[in-house]
């Protein structure tokens, strides 16, 4: 039965019966496309007279189903009922038509699932392995053939990434999607994702549908090596960040001098790297804050650890300052000696001029003397 009849029934029923209700599938396509194992659900939505008696099941070719969920909820005159088909995960059993069927009335919305199969690879980092494929194969002659492949890394599409020229060549040979990553390296470890679109334009408006599938690079942890030591005055800034490499991350922890460090009013744990607590930052640094830091990483697939560590310094604000108010305190206190000598002195100024005679006259003498001498030795 075509859209345009059920739309047509349900009019007729509201102008015979003077009964407003409605059916809604979602999602709503005529073709759901499904790549196993992943999930899916379909939901049907029937809002009818409360009182109306109508009921709505989900058939599937033909045959009851037993596996769905049933909400229904009344307002006012109107009655809200949501049928849904949830499915953890999918096989090939599950491909078929689903009709979303109203009793007594006989109107059915039908949803068509195919369910496709991807093969995808996972490959182990090495170091110096040159280039790396990663491959997504689609399994079996009844994979639908009107459908185009991009690669995304973590859900980002490639072509938008800085280095894309370089790094990367795609080569779609059905049923053969490969992503080569040229010269890889640790710092291209990570999830990938080869995206099956599947939208199609149905009266002018298209009707988007895709579908991804992972292959990964995997990469056991390392941690990039922290500057040696870092020199910060009281009340600065300290911001460290754990650059790890590897694929999965795994967990970081954040040490001083051996003990972890938890997140406290000045200590706060921010994203980076691509994890939550990727940077470290104190936003006012105290000298208890001074000591060596470490990053450490671990991972459960690896069963391993990776570490990095950096001394932290903190110096008094007013260290810099020292040596110049150490001079200050010298020029003043040789001031107020030299002012002190002086006042002293204008007070005991007679006596001191008799002084300067005496000594003068004295230095006359011995000058004279020394003249004696010289013209005695001449
Ligand atoms: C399916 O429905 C369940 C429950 O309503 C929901 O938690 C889940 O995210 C849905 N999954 C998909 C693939 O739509
Ligand atoms: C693309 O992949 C197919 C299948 O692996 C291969 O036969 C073909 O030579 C490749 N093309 C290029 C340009 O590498
Ligand atoms: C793919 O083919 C199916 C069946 O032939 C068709 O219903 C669907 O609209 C097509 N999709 C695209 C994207 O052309
Ligand atoms: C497509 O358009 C035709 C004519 O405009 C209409 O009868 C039909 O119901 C539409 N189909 C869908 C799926 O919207
Ligand atoms: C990270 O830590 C959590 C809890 O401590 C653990 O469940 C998880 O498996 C760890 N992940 C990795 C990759 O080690
Ligand atoms: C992980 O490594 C430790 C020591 O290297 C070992 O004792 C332990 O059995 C390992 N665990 C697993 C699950 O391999
Ligand atoms: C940190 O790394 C060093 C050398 O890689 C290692 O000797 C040390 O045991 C590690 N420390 C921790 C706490 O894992």
């Amino acid at each position: 039965m075509g859209r345009g009849l059920q739309i047509l029934s349900i009019a007729l029923a509201m102008f015979v019966g003077s009964e407003c209700q409605s059916i809604t599938v979602s999602p709503p396509y005529d073709i759901l496309y499904v790549i196993a194992p992943s999930a899916f659900n379909l939901s049907c939505n029937h809002i009818t007279e409360s009182n109306s008696g109508s009921d709505i099941e989900w058939k599937k070719d033909g045959a009851k189903i037993t596996e769905e969920t049933k909400h229904s909820t009344i307002s006012g005159d109107k009655k809200k009922t949501v049928l849904n088909i949830v499915k953890s995960s999918s096989s090939a059993a599950d491909a078929g038509t689903y009709d979303c069927v109203e009793s007594p009335s006989g109107t059915k919305f039908s949803i068509t699932v195919v369910v496709a199969k991807v093969n995808s690879n996972d490959v182990e980092f090495k170091r110096s392995m040159g280039s790396v494929k990663l491959e997504c194969e689609t399994e079996g002659t009844s994979f639908p053939t009107n459908y185009t492949v991009t690669w995304e890394r973590e859900h980002q599409p490639i072509t938008t990434l800085e280095d894309y020229e370089e790094k990367y060549t795609v080569n779609n040979t059905m049923p053969y999607h490969i992503l080569e990553i040229k010269n890889a390296e640790r710092a291209d470890a990570g999830a990938y994702q080869c995206v099956f679109d599947f939208s199609s334009h149905a009266n002018g408006s298209k009707v988007s549908q895709k579908v991804s599938v992972t292959a990964n690079l995997f990469a056991s942890p390392l941690i990039r090596r922290f500057e040696k030591s870092k020199n910060l005055i009281q009340r600065d800034r300290l911001e460290l960040k754990c650059g790890v490499y590897g694929h999965p991350l795994g967990n970081i922890t954040w040490s001083k001098d051996g003990v972890v460090l938890a997140a406290n009013g000045r200590i706060e744990f921010k994203p980076g790297s691509g994890l939550d607590n990727g940077i470290l930052e104190i936003e006012h640094v105290e000298f208890e804050d001074k000591g060596t830091y470490m990053c450490l990483a671990s991972s459960m697939r690896y069963n391993t650890t990776a570490n990095s560590t950096i001394l932290v310094r903190v110096k008094d604000k007013l260290a810099a300052l020292w040596p110049f108010l150490g001079i200050v305190a010298e020029v003043v206190i040789l001031c107020i000696i030299i002012f002190i000598y002086e006042k002293k002195r204008s007070k005991e100024d007679p006596a001191d001029n008799d002084e300067t005679d005496v000594k003068s006259g004295s230095a006359n003498a011995n000058e004279a003397n020394e003249v004696r001498q010289r013209n005695v030795r001449a």
